[in-house]
């Protein structure tokens, strides 16, 4: 046999040719747009560490929720910052509370034009900034972190989900980890009517330096200790899957993991596992990343955002949170 029989590169002949081939295709249809939401301001606040992001008054939400369904994305995920913090969180189930009045504002303008998902977590609203009830004395966690109650945490993230839901809310995403939260949820949610209701948990969260960004977005740095007792370490993936399998036998609709683009080993294996749909979050440091390098002149932005998220996809998520979907829309359909 002549050598080489096999040339790949046939398949790269022309434009035509390598379209028919492609494997991965991204539309907006699979992004979610974060949307940060701030109570009392008026007017939009820059997020220095996040260049093009920024925080929302109320008064902003619909007017950018319309520029987002106008780009083809069919949802968003509110992340509120609440103008008082206090050691039980309970700004996070007020149901006056930043987030559940942008979740009613938001659908009572869109209807179900929107999917509208929030985050369940107690950390922008606590003291302390971590995502549970500190308990009192000091942790055995290291480095000066707390103890963390997560079973106390539970009934506050529960009251979280319902506050959230009786706002109007399609999908909640708890991202405390703390063990059991999807069941307390989803328990909480059916007793009060709200059988409708996604869950769709942080499953896989690691702690990551890659949050950085948004801790300075969201106000929610840990005053004390880090999340280390919470959050995944990041050398682990068998962990990881446990993680996944017990949210989804505690009645996960679908799955995260977090953050995405250095963890791609993990959205492959949860898409090899499962048959729910998988879902990646591209988190602010990501973001970040990219922009930093952009801005001085390092990289074109536009064009790695595109390639970091179809590697997401490619790798297998299905549903994409990324803080470029906004940037990225627009070319998607254009492809
Ligand atoms: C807090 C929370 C974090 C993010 C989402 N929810 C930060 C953290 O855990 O410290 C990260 C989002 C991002 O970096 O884009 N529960
Ligand atoms: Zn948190």
């Amino acid at each position: 046999m002549r050598f080489p029989t096999r040339r790949l590169r046939r398949l790269r002949k022309t434009e035509k040719m390598r379209s028919m081939i492609r494997e991965t295709t991204l539309l907006p249809s699979d992004l979610v747009c974060p949307v940060l939401v701030q109570e009392g301001i008026d007017e939009r606040v820059t997020v220095k560490s996040m260049p093009g992001i920024q925080r929302l008054p109320l008064s902003d939400v619909t007017g950018e929720v319309e520029s987002i369904k106008g780009a083809g994305i069919p949802a968003i995920m509110l992340f509120g910052v609440p103008s008082s913090k206090d050691d039980a969180g309970s700004s996070a189930f007020d149901r006056d509370g930043i987030v559940q009045r942008a979740v009613s504002e938001v659908r009572q303008a869109f209807g179900d034009d929107i999917v509208i998902m929030s985050d369940v977590c107690m950390c922008q609203y606590t003291s302390s900034g971590h995502c549970g009830i500190v308990r009192d004395g000091p942790g055995r966690g290291g480095g000066g972190s707390p103890a963390i109650d997560n079973d106390p945490s539970l009934e506050v993230l529960a009251k979280i989900a319902v506050s959230q839901a009786e706002s109007g809310v399609d999908v909640v995403s708890p991202s405390a980890m703390m063990d059991g939260q999807v069941s307390a949820i989803r328990t909480a949610l059916d007793d009060s009517g709200f059988s409708d209701v996604l869950i769709m948990p942080h499953s896989a969260k690691h702690r990551s330096v890659f949050y950085s960004p948004f801790r300075d977005a969201a106000e929610c740095a840990p005053q004390f200790g880090d999340r280390s007792t919470y959050q995944m370490p990041y050398t682990n993936a068998r962990e990881a899957m446990q993680e996944i399998e017990s949210d989804v036998e505690e009645g996960a609709d679908i799955v995260m993991i977090k953050p995405a683009l250095a963890y791609l080993d993990l959205v492959a294996e949860a898409r090899r596992r499962l048959d729910l749909p998988v879902a990646a979050f591209s988190v602010s440091g990501e973001y970040a990343l990219v922009r930093a390098a952009a801005a001085a002149g390092y990289v074109d932005g536009a064009q790695i955002a595109l390639e970091m998220l179809h590697s997401i996809k490619r790798a297998g998520a299905d549903i994409i949170v990324t803080y470029f979907a906004k940037d990225v829309a627009g070319s998607l359909l254009a492809e």
